[in-house]
């Protein structure tokens, strides 16, 4: 394509309006983009969006958005019960899709959007794009380098203390899972590979919240301690909830048979990863290459795969495996039973690159 590639969104909230928009507005700098059409169910928002926002057509009806003659790409970026039937019409249409995580709240309708993307002259890109940033491209590099041998154990934590925003995020098809979690299952499913089974425990820790300014009832669990068994005595845990004030630990460790890993930040934003080797005896310590990087990376990766015709690395298979992890983690901690996985994946792989060792800073631990 030679041309901007022509954008509609379809929900207008926080991130569509805030983090999104400025990545649009950055390809727009770059004349990669055109803003067409954005849609929202709440008329209101029209003045902001073309006022504001400067997109010049609203709609409160998202078919308008898939219809359109003049849109090659539709980002989804609704709550979450929305994201598939207009994921799928989208795609039907023949469109490009982005879709915020997850990409559907049910396995059914989640395969369904896998196999019309598979017929679909559309790409389906599936937040979250935690793949793309360059933090976790370096530490999948290590992994696959065998710099800290085969990986045995793994930690994954994302968590705070919950939007205000927002009461669909308290009710069916929420949750810090879907919202939160779901950063940490791809990414550790990413570096290590497909889950085989998966056990939870889960439960609502804050009954009550005030939301949108208004005090309601949390219909869902809101905390979560997810263990996942990768095989061949391979086990990860995930910690998630909107439960958790502050932290300072990593957010992604990987325990390997000669070394550690350790990512810090958050999978979604990365703050660089420190590397430990016992043939170094050291902890190296890497900051960010990119600090300029944002989650939403997938939509320019999504814009660049449209216009050289290439398909996107985050595969709708990986962003379904998943789903499955996440909706059997809760079916786990409702039951209390281990799930088997039965989806499965080909992780996202990179070019190798240049072993970058020599550029770490060396911090030697003085409990070694
Ligand atoms: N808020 C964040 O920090 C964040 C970060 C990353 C991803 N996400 C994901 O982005 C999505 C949106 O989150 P948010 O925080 O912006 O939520 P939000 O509640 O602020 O916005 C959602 C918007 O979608 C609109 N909407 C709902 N149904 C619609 C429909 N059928 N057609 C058109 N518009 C419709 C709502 O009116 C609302 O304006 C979620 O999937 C969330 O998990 C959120």
């Amino acid at each position: 394509m030679n041309r901007p590639v022509r954008l509609g969104f379809v929900g207008c909230g926080s991130v569509m309006s805030g983090p999104y928009t400025r990545m649009a507005r950055q390809l727009q700098g770059r004349g990669l983009v055109e803003r067409v059409i954005a849609c929202d169910v709440v008329a209101e928002k029209e003045k902001f969006v073309q006022d504001e926002l400067g997109i010049p057509r609203f709609t409160t009806d998202y078919r308008e958005v898939v219809e359109s003659d003049d849109v090659d790409a539709v980002l989804v970026l609704t709550s979450m019960a929305e994201h598939g039937p207009i994921a799928k019409a989208a795609l039907e249409a023949g469109k490009h899709v982005l879709v915020e995580k997850p990409m559907a709240i049910t396995l059914d309708a989640a395969a369904e959007l896998v196999s019309v993307a598979a017929r679909s002259p559309g790409y389906l890109l599936c937040a979250p794009a935690v793949v793309l940033s360059p933090t976790y491209q370096e530490i999948w590099r290590h992994v696959q380098r065998s710099d800290i041998g085969p990986i045995h154990l793994a930690r994954a934590r994302y968590g705070w203390a919950g939007p205000w925003w927002g009461q669909w995020f308290y009710r069916s098809g929420g949750g810090p899972l879907f919202d939160l979690g779901v950063y940490n299952v791809a990414s550790l499913t990413g570096l290590i590979g497909p889950a085989q089974r998966v056990t939870a425990m889960a439960g609502t820790a804050i009954p009550s919240r005030v939301v949108d300014g208004e005090l309601i009832k949390v219909e869902v669990e809101d905390n979560f301690q997810i263990t996942i068994d990768f095989g061949e005595a391979r086990f990860g845990t995930v910690t998630t909830g909107f439960s958790m004030q502050s932290y300072r630990s990593p957010a992604i460790e990987l325990y390997g048979g000669t070394g550690t890993i350790q990512m810090m930040g958050d999978d979604w934003a990365p703050a660089g990863y420190e590397l430990w080797r016992n043939s170094v005896g050291a902890w190296q310590i890497h900051g960010d290459t990119d600090p300029h990087w944002q989650w939403t990376d997938g939509l320019r990766h999504l814009v660049e795969c449209i216009q050289t015709g290439t398909p996107p690395i985050i595969t709708p298979e990986h962003a379904y495996h998943t789903l499955e992890v996440m909706i059997k983690a809760i079916e786990s901690a409702r039951t209390g039973r281990t799930l088997t996985i039965e989806s499965t994946f080909t992780p996202p792989t990179f070019d190798l690159g240049e072993d970058d060792r020599a550029d770490a800073h060396l911090a030697h631990d003085p409990t070694s």
